[in-house]
């Protein structure tokens, strides 16, 4: 019994020398030193040796199992330790790699001057007013004093939805929208995008205005003046200066177009004011009283003044643009100087 446990041993040994991975040396534990294993099946025959033999046998098997069994389990946790060091070394931070940078967006360039002339406005207590751009034939025209047979309203100037619905043409609407909402004083700003059937280098069918309206006791065309030049000036630099060209507007009377100094030859003559030194830059009026008589205003009580201004001509002529239409190709080149 003696000589079988020592081969046992043995054998036990080169298998453990012989296993290479962590399952190979938990089957060599399990094959002698399982319930079933080698080394138990042995002592069953224990019984059969001679009694004073037994104790010593019995203690040669326990070296041996004992022997067995911190091998292994000195081979296992180095194992442990291998693996989990060069998990470490796999999983290291280095915190001294340049961080990845976080790529902003930016605000785009017709919300950027949208934003500036309503900032402008805000310091002259004008508040901001939005309105639909599905709007009612009623709104978009009627209401403004554009009669069924007027130009303005020919198919080829706007894009129709149904009968009396269209895709507003203007932000005026909110001129009447406001008025049937609130009495005056009224002062606000409507910024917001509209449509008309047009596409060329100075056109697109989708573009923006800021109308701005305000009604009070006592408006005159002298507030309006004042108002738009304190606009212009905080827009374009304090030494610009303005031209007020009478004008047609069926819901303003009388009505002036804007033109500014060319911010490009100061007014000599250039490519960008077609030689005329002049750019025009908003459309503006006095209030026509058929306008307070549809919203059930006193029109002997009240007066007042509008205006238009076009937001992407505004932002072509301070950035030096000449093309409205780089603004909706989304170019990022374009977009990143701004
Ligand atoms: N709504 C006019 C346009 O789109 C501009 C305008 C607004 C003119 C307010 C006068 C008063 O051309």
């Amino acid at each position: 019994m003696r000589r079988a446990l020592e081969e046992l041993k043995e054998r036990a040994f080169s298998d453990i020398a012989a296993a290479r991975r962590r399952d190979d040396f938990l089957a060599v534990k399990t094959r002698y030193l399982g319930r079933r294993g080698l080394l138990t099946e042995l002592l069953r025959s224990l019984k059969d040796a001679a009694p004073e033999e037994r104790p010593a046998l019995g203690k040669l098997s326990n070296d041996i199992k004992e022997a067995i069994a911190r091998r292994i389990d000195e081979i296992l946790s180095a194992i442990e330790e291998t693996s989990k060091s060069e998990a470490r070394v796999r999983e290291r931070i280095d915190v001294t790699l340049p961080g990845r940078g976080v790529r902003y967006g930016t605000l785009h360039p017709v919300t950027q001057v949208m934003d500036e002339i309503c900032h402008i406005f805000s310091l002259l207590g004008f508040s901001v007013a939005e309105g639909p751009e599905v709007e009612l034939d009623y709104y978009n025209f009627e209401a403004l004093n554009i009669p069924k047979d007027h130009p303005a309203r020919d198919m080829q100037d706007t894009f129709y939805i149904a009968d009396e619905i269209v895709l507003r043409t203007h932000t005026s609407p909110v001129q009447i929208r406001t008025m049937e909402k609130q009495k005056p004083p009224v002062r606000i700003l409507s910024p917001g995008k509209v449509y008309r059937p047009d596409s060329d280098v100075s056109h697109t069918p989708m573009f923006h205005q800021v109308e701005g309206l305000l009604v009070d006791t006592n408006v005159t065309f002298g507030d309006l003046k004042g108002v738009l030049t304190f606009f212009s000036r905080k827009m374009f630099g304090e030494d610009t200066n303005l031209r007020f060209r009478p004008s047609f507007f069926p819901f303003t009377e009388p009505s002036a177009e804007v033109d500014i100094r060319c911010v490009m030859c100061k007014g000599s003559g250039c490519r960008l004011c077609k030689q005329t030194g002049w750019l025009e830059i908003l459309g503006s009026g006095m209030v026509d009283p058929e306008l307070y008589k549809v919203v059930g205003y006193d029109p002997e009580k009240v007066s007042g003044f509008a205006f238009g201004l076009g937001v992407e001509r505004i932002a072509l002529l301070k950035y030096g643009i000449s093309d409205i239409r780089l603004f909706f190709e989304n170019d990022k080149r374009f977009l990143d100087q701004f």
